[in-house]
């Protein structure tokens, strides 16, 4: 499992610097999502919205091969953030992913110590709920599977 490259080194979408003019850093970050069997998203909600530096990510993905047809499972460290999650799965929707599960996947981390989440992370049913739902994403990614989003 591989993080994605920083998202604060991508710039602002730019559709005149799509094609040749692409940046590398959106280049370097689009490869890393065309590699990858499946995506894992988790993000704070900022203004009941999707933070910035995510959406900008996202929207160079737009009209590139990359993003199409892709495994993509939320996961979210919060019971608030509502919002997000919707926008979120319109946006991923829109650019036609293959969305696991509508709802996503929570631990319930907001608000503690960094000791607490870390505890809770390490908590041996937890480790076991999160291995069966990352297995049945692989399972689910593995599949041949027409987009459900
Ligand atoms: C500018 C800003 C706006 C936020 N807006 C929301 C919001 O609309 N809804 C929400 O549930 N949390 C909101 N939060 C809280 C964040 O989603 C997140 O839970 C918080 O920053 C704690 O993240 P951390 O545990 O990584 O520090 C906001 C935080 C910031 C800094």
């Amino acid at each position: 499992m591989a993080m994605a490259p920083d998202l604060a080194t991508i710039p602002p979408f730019n559709p005149d610097l799509e094609g040749a003019a692409t940046p590398a850093a959106v280049s370097a970050f689009a490869s890393a999502v065309a590699v990858a069997d499946g995506l894992l998203i988790a993000t704070p909600e900022y203004a009941h919205g999707i933070p910035g530096a995510l959406k900008n990510a996202l929207d160079w993905l737009v009209s590139r091969s990359e993003i199409p047809g892709k495994p993509v499972m939320l996961v979210h460290g919060s019971t608030r953030g509502t919002y997000v999650r919707d926008h979120l799965r319109e946006v991923l929707q829109t650019m036609s992913v293959r969305l696991f599960d509508r709802e996503a996947f929570e631990l319930h981390l907001i608000g503690k110590p960094v000791e607490d989440a870390r505890a809770i992370l390490d908590d041996a049913d937890q480790r076991a709920r999160i291995r069966a739902h990352v297995a049945a994403f692989a399972d689910f990614a593995a599949g041949p599977g027409l987009p459900t989003a």
